[in-house]
C-alpha cells in the first residue's frame, strides 16, 4: 500500500518536471536569444529591413539630454497601465539645481480604455483639468511633455502616429492617427484652458532621462511592469531611417514584439501559445508576453490549470473562479514568492480563488510560480545583454560601464525578478559592467526634462 502511494507520487512528481522543463533554459539558449534580439535590432534599424522587422526600434526625435542649465515649469502626462498620472514638475538649474514634483493619479476606466477615441482622449483632457484646478495653474499655457507608452512611429518630437494598441488598450480610431492631434482637438473641445504640447515620449525614453538627469552613465531605459520594453541610446550612423549621420538619438526598441515573426518558437511554451491566443492581440508582443506582468499570472493559471486537470495538483478539482481569465494576478506571484509568506496563507489565497489544497499543493503552485518568473526574467536578461553589447561595440570598446535606468512593479516588487535579470546580464555580457538604477521618480519626469530641454533650444534658436 505505502508503495503504491509513494510510487503514484513519485509519477506525479515525474509529470510536473516534464511539463515545467520547457520552462527550463541552459545558458547556450539564453545566448541564442540574446543573439536574436542582436539580429532584430540590426533589422529594425536598416531601411531595407525595417518594414518587415518585428522589432522596430523606433527613432524618437531625442537626440539631447539635459545639460541641466533647464528651468522652469511643465506639465507632464503619464499614460501607461491602467492608471494615468499627471504631474506638475518644476526646474531649477544653477547652484539649486533641482526637481520638484507634484502628481496625480486617475484611473482609466475600462469603457474609456475600449470605447473611442475620443472617449479616451475627452476622460485624459477631464483628468488634465481636475489637476489643473487642484493646482491652480488653469491660466498658465504650460509647456506640456507627454509620456505616451505604446508604440509609435515619431515623425517629430511633437508628432507621434500611434502603430498599434498594446496592454489592453483598444479605443477606436486612434491606430494610424497622431497622439498629439488626438489631444490638442480634446483639449480643443473641452475649450477649458490651453497648453503647449511640446513632447510625446515612450516611457523606456523617459525613465532614462529621468535616470541620466542624475546619472550620466545612465544610457538605457528598461521597463518590466504590466507591459515590458527598452530604449537606449544609438549612434545615429545606425539609425538609417533618419537622415544624418552626427551624434545620437534615442530609439524605442519596441522589443515586446521580439517573436512576432516566429523566432522565438522554440523556446515558447504550450502555456505562452495559449495566452497569446486568449489575448486581446493574437500573435502581437509575444516577448512582452512571456514577461510582463500583464501576462505572467495567466500563464500560471494556465499551468496550474492543466496540473489540475491531470490530477497533479488541487486533488483533481478546478474551481469555476480559477478558470476566469485574469484571476490570478501577477501579484499574486510575488506574494507566493516571497518568503515570509507562510504556506499557511498561501491556502487562504487558494481559498479566495475557491480551491481546496493541501500543504504539497502550496508548495508545488510556489514552484510553478518560481520556474515562470525565473524564465520571465532571464529571457528579460537575455535582451538586455544584446542592447549593452551593441552599445559597447558601437563604442569599439574591449569593457564597458553602463547604466540602466529600470522602472516597473515586477522589478520592483516581485522577490527575486532583479536579482535574476542582473544574474543573466552579467553571465551574458560579460564585458560590460552592468548596473540598474531604480527610477522613483517614474518616466513622468523624464517627458518634462525632455520638454525643458526644447524649450531651451527653441529660445535660443528664437535669440
Ligand atoms: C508598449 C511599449 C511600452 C511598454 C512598457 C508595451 O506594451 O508597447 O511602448 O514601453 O509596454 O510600458
Amino acid at each position: 500500500m505505502v508503495t503504491a502511494v509513494a510510487y503514484r507520487l513519485a509519477k506525479q512528481q515525474k509529470m510536473r518536471e516534464e511539463i515545467l522543463s520547457a520552462f527550463l533554459l541552459r545558458d547556450e539558449q539564453l545566448l541564442e536569444v540574446k543573439k536574436r534580439m542582436r539580429m532584430q535590432m540590426e533589422r529594425g534599424l536598416k531601411k531595407e529591413t525595417h518594414s518587415a522587422a518585428a522589432v522596430k526600434m523606433l527613432a524618437t526625435y531625442v537626440r539631447s539630454t539635459p545639460d541641466r542649465t533647464e528651468k522652469g515649469d511643465f506639465l507632464a502626462l503619464d499614460l501607461g497601465g491602467t492608471n494615468f498620472r499627471v504631474l506638475m514638475v518644476k526646474i531649477w538649474s544653477g547652484k539649486c539645481r533641482a526637481v520638484e514634483m507634484h502628481n496625480k493619479i486617475y484611473a482609466i476606466p475600462m469603457d474609456a480604455m475600449e470605447g473611442t477615441g475620443e472617449e479616451l482622449f475627452d476622460h485624459i483632457v477631464h483628468c488634465i483639468s481636475d489637476f489643473l484646478e487642484y493646482m491652480g495653474m488653469k491660466d498658465c499655457v504650460l509647456p506640456l511633455g507627454f509620456t505616451f507608452s505604446f508604440p509609435c512611429e515619431q515623425r517629430k518630437l511633437d508628432q507621434d502616429i500611434l502603430l498599434k494598441w498594446t496592454r489592453g488598450f483598444k479605443a477606436t480610431g486612434c491606430e494610424g492617427e497622431d497622439v498629439v492631434d488626438l489631444l490638442r482637438e480634446a483639449i480643443r473641445r473641452r475649450g477649458e484652458f490651453e497648453l503647449d504640447v511640446v513632447a510625446i515620449v515612450n516611457d523606456t525614453i523617459g525613465t532614462m532621462t529621468s535616470c541620466g538627469y542624475d546619472d550620466p552613465f545612465c544610457e538605457v531605459g528598461l521597463i518590466v511592469g504590466t507591459g515590458c520594453n527598452a530604449g537606449y541610446m544609438e549612434v545615429m550612423k545606425n539609425v538609417e531611417m533618419v537622415e544624418g549621420d552626427e551624434g545620437r538619438m534615442c530609439i524605442n526598441m519596441e522589443w515586446g514584439a521580439f517573436g512576432d515573426d516566429g523566432c522565438l518558437d522554440d523556446v515558447r511554451t504550450e502555456f505562452d501559445r495559449d495566452v497569446d491566443q486568449l489575448s486581446l492581440n493574437p500573435g502581437k508582443q509575444r516577448y512582452e508576453k512571456m514577461i510582463s506582468g500583464m501576462y505572467l499570472g495567466e500563464i500560471v493559471c494556465n499551468i496550474l490549470i492543466s496540473f489540475t486537470k491531470r490530477g497533479l495538483l488541487f486533488r483533481g478539482k478546478i474551481s469555476e473562479r480559477l478558470k476566469t481569465r485574469g484571476i490570478f494576478e501577477t501579484k499574486f506571484l510575488s506574494h507566493i514568492e516571497s518568503d515570509w509568506l507562510a504556506l499557511l496563507q498561501l491556502r487562504a489565497i487558494f481559498q479566495q480563488l475557491g480551491l481546496q489544497s493541501t500543504c504539497d499543493d502550496s508548495i508545488i503552485v510556489k514552484e510553478v510560480c518560481g520556474v515562470v518568473s525565473r524564465l520571465a526574467a532571464q529571457l528579460c536578461g537575455a535582451g538586455m545583454a544584446a542592447v549593452v553589447d551593441k552599445i559597447r561595440e558601437n563604442r569599439n570598446l574591449e569593457h564597458i560601464k553602463v547604466n540602466v535606468g529600470i522602472i516597473g512593479t515586477l522589478y520592483k516588487l516581485h522577490p527575486h525578478f532583479s536579482t535574476v535579470i542582473h544574474q543573466t546580464v552579467e553571465r551574458l555580457a560579460p564585458k560590460c559592467l552592468v548596473s540598474f538604477v531604480q527610477s522613483e521618480d517614474g518616466s513622468g519626469k523624464g517627458a518634462a526634462l525632455i520638454t525643458a530641454v526644447a524649450c531651451r533650444i527653441r529660445e535660443a534658436g528664437q535669440h
